[in-house]
């Protein structure tokens, strides 16, 4: 169904609630057709694998680094709180908004999060006129502080200067002030904070089996990146994928119905990547290659016109990040708090504690009186 060009419409997001007048350029995660196509060839070359590791590789290494000697002497990481700094920190790097601090932007894009739940199946969403009020303020008042304090800045540094990143590309492309907050808004939620969540769950897991970290540790890269594709398989950061039907799509081929015209469509992308007829009996258990052909991280990075170029970026940096700190021989301190949002089965993972052996300094030598 997500293969199925051109049938179907970004309905994910609130996408189908934006109204398409406001912006001079479609922005990337709510637009659909060539123009949309186009556009994602374009950032493609940004987040290419060799790309990120030519150009990104050392401030990467050196980014986890940071957060690895300071979890060595002060013998403590809390690692959802870490790993938002250091996604931050990456990822603006890679699209450009370098000119504002990286805590500071860090609590910005994490308050857009606050937003009362919405199902798209129930007429207006499930929210009442309160809630959408809410909805908007929570949202407008990070949007405004994060283009004040992150965006405009930026902007203007990349009119000096051309930089050869995200915001480089996007006005040498037109985009006015207003689309390139809008794409900004998009990287900095579906690329930061996913990747958060995503660092925090493949740790807990390498964590608690050590027969998996010990291979972990022991791969070269390209395996590690393999054992990171099936953790997210199994744990999905987005539990859901919403489009909209703008035809028939005929999936008997499938062994499925045919989707009517205009219908919403729910993809849930957990299920999916436990589906025993692709990923065999075992499905649920953490052991690649048991898809075969079938993408080795299921949906969790969706499929199709939408499918999120930033996966490379993700699955490098959190391999940048766990490699050295499981490497340091953490063990974790207590049980992290888990919130579900059962709307669209996503997790929040929250004080994930993590305690390193920190060799007790050698007593001084008293001072002898002359
Ligand atoms: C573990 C981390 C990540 C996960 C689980 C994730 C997941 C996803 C998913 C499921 C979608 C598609 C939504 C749909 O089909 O409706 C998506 C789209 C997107 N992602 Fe990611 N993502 C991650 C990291 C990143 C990173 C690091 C970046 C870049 C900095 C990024 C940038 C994007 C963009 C720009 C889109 C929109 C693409 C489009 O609509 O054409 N993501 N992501």
């Amino acid at each position: 169904m997500l293969r199925a060009r051109g049938q179907s419409t970004q309905a994910g997001f609130t996408a189908e609630k934006i109204p398409r007048g406001l912006f001079r350029a479609h922005p990337i995660l709510i637009s659909d057709g060539a123009a949309h196509d186009r556009q994602r060839r374009e950032v493609a070359r940004f987040f290419a694998p060799a790309v990120i590791a030519d150009r990104y590789g050392e401030h990467i290494a050196a980014a986890a680094q940071t957060i690895v000697d300071e979890a060595a002497v002060t013998g403590r990481c809390r690692l959802d709180e870490a790993a938002l700094h250091f996604t931050v920190d990456v990822t603006s790097r890679v699209v450009g908004l370098t000119e504002s601090d990286t805590a500071g932007m860090a609590a910005r894009l994490a308050a857009f999060f606050r937003q009362p739940p919405v199902d798209l199946a129930k007429a207006d969403w499930g929210r009442t006129t309160r809630q959408w009020v809410q909805a908007a303020v929570n949202g407008i008042v990070p949007i405004l502080r994060f283009f004040a304090h992150d965006v405009r800045p930026a902007i203007r540094a990349h009119r000096r200067d051309h930089r050869g990143d995200v915001i480089s590309h996007l006005l040498d492309s037109g985009y006015s002030t207003g689309d390139i907050l809008v794409e900004c808004i998009t990287y900095g939620t579906a690329g930061m904070v996913t990747t958060r969540e995503f660092i925090a769950m493949a740790c807990w897991h390498l964590l608690d089996d050590e027969q998996l970290r010990r291979e972990y540790l022991a791969a070269e890269q390209p395996r590690r990146l393999a054992l990171l594709e099936e953790i997210i398989r199994v744990e999905p950061v987005v539990g859901h994928l919403y489009r909209r039907a703008t035809s028939a799509i005929d999936l008997s081929d499938a062994g499925g119905t045919t989707i009517p015209a205009g219908e919403l469509i729910d993809i849930c992308v957990r299920a999916a990547n436990v589906d025993a007829e692709v990923y065999g009996d075992d499905a649920e258990a953490i052991c690649p290659g048991q898809g075969g052909s079938a993408p080795a991280a299921g949906l969790s990075f969706s499929d199709g016109a939408h499918s999120c170029p930033g996966k490379p970026l993700a699955l490098f940096e959190t391999d940048a990040l766990l490699h050295r700190l499981l490497a340091s021989g953490p063990r974790l301190l207590t049980e992290p708090k888990i919130e579900w949002d059962e709307l669209i089965e996503s997790y929040r993972i929250r004080n994930i504690d993590l305690g390193f052996f920190v060799p007790a300094r050698p007593a001084r030598t008293p001072q002898r009186n002359p």
